[in-house]
């Protein structure tokens, strides 16, 4: 007759499997569905103590509903913590300076957030004494990449797990799971992909995953459309201080102040929608919708106040750090010392980066129409063609001799070649 094992042997079994399994974990929470039901799926799946952390960069979402839901939904402990300051001031700030675009359209919203996200869970998860961070993002997206490259970088022994990434769940079967685990499903969610921050919004998913469809009205909740926006211009004064924008029409706010105030007027005025073909780390092309009224705003007036007094040979070679720096962004490498080697340069060219920039608003427009810097090195004097002008003209000529000798020699090298050809 065979060994068989008693059934309260098995179950002490079970019991020791748990308590040498189980661990905690801090999960970056956002109170929607997808991070809900990762609470349910890794108390399940790994027996974790779920401690939940919610970040308020200015996503303007109800911040005490999320802390709710994460206790209702079994979390040990949740955390809600203000971090608008330290984006703006450790994160926007650079970005602003760099003239962060990525693809020269997209002015890295949601990228600049993920780094602080991942220092944030590791901070918590080390006073916690956890053994693993969490996050909601897909696998097919460059959230993953940038919150667990820094995760990795900052704490190498904490565990990282992707539920969303790992589960393969379709939407279908989440929402079933969902039910079943009594996770909150609202039925009139909105059928986007959304993340927002201080610095935009953006919107993914459902029709606007046809690049041929215009995004429809609904998409947007920060712009509303140019076709409804006041019939007459807005003008705005922005002043900048070394490189950052401190004053709005002669009034000097903080910079969160400064953000929020600019994301709802040039919103009015239809101002900040991007609709582009991104190319996301992972290879894939994605149409990709945001509204960043403010950083559409701030990064045009910017642009314009550095070519008042930069000299042309900087501008040119600050365009190469420029993209430079965004790449590194959106690409989910904010650790790497080169970030901190390309804003060393930035830097230096940023405290001539003082003035005020007049900006015109119109219906989904956006044009700088006035500039001034003590720093500017436009001189009319040069520039006029009036009689103060001091350019002595009859310089040019010997100037061009010697600018197109080579391309000269080259075209009559050519043309004689074709003459003894035929
Ligand atoms: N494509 C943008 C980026 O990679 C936006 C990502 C939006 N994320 C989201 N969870 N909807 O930065």
């Amino acid at each position: 007759m065979g060994y068989k094992r008693p059934k309260d042997i098995k179950t002490f079994h079970i019991r020791a499997e748990q308590i040498l399994t189980s661990m905690k974990v801090v999960l970056a929470y956002s109170g929607g569905l997808d991070t809900s039901v990762a609470i349910k799926w890794l108390q399940e799946k790994y027996q974790a103590e779920v401690v939940t952390l919610t970040l308020d960069l200015g996503q303007e979402e109800d911040l005490k509903a999320a802390e709710e839901k994460s206790l209702m939904l079994g979390s040990v402990k949740h955390y809600g913590l203000d971090v608008r300051e330290a984006f703006v001031r450790g994160y926007v700030f650079p970005s602003i300076r760099a003239n962060g675009l990525y693809e020269g359209k997209y002015p890295l919203s949601t990228a600049l957030g993920r780094p602080l996200i991942a220092s944030k869970l590791v901070e918590v998860a080390e006073k916690e004494g956890a053994q693993a961070v969490a996050h909601g993002c897909t696998g097919k997206g460059n959230d993953q990449v940038r919150l667990d490259v820094t995760v990795r970088a900052l704490n190498p022994a904490l565990k990282i797990i992707a539920p969303v990434r790992e589960w393969g769940l379709t939407r279908d079967q989440e929402m079933v799971y969902a039910r079943e685990k009594g996770v909150p499903v609202s039925p009139k969610k909105s059928i986007y992909s959304t993340d927002q921050n201080l610095w935009g919004r953006s919107i993914e998913s459902g029709v606007l995953e046809d690049p041929t469809v215009e995004p429809p009205a609904d998409a947007f909740e920060w712009v509303v459309r140019p076709e409804d926006a006041p019939d007459r211009p807005t003008y705005l004064k922005l002043a900048f201080e070394d490189g950052l924008p401190v004053s709005l029409d002669g009034v000097e706010l903080d910079p969160m102040t400064l953000i929020v105030k600019l994301n709802s007027i040039a919103g009015t005025n239809g101002v900040g929608i991007i609709d582009h073909i991104e190319d996301r780390l992972v290879g894939i092309k994605s149409r990709e919708v945001y509204e960043c009224p403010a950083a559409t705003v701030i990064l045009e007036a910017h642009r314009e106040l550095e070519k008042l007094v930069l000299t042309r040979h900087e501008l040119n070679f600050k365009r190469t750090v420029d993209s430079a720096w965004s790449e590194l962004v959106y690409t989910g490498l904010w650790v790497d010392p080169l970030r901190n080697d390309l804003e060393a340069f930035v830097q230096s060219t940023q405290n001539r980066v003082t003035g005020t920039v007049t900006v015109k608003l119109y219906k989904g427009g956006l044009r700088v129409v006035g500039r001034t810097s003590p720093y500017s090195i436009y001189d009319t004097k040069l520039a006029t063609y009036s009689s103060e002008s001091t350019y002595n003209q009859k310089l040019a000529e010997g100037f061009i001799e010697i600018w197109g000798l080579q391309s000269r020699v080259s075209a009559m090298r050519n043309k004689l070649q074709k003459v003894t050809a035929s």
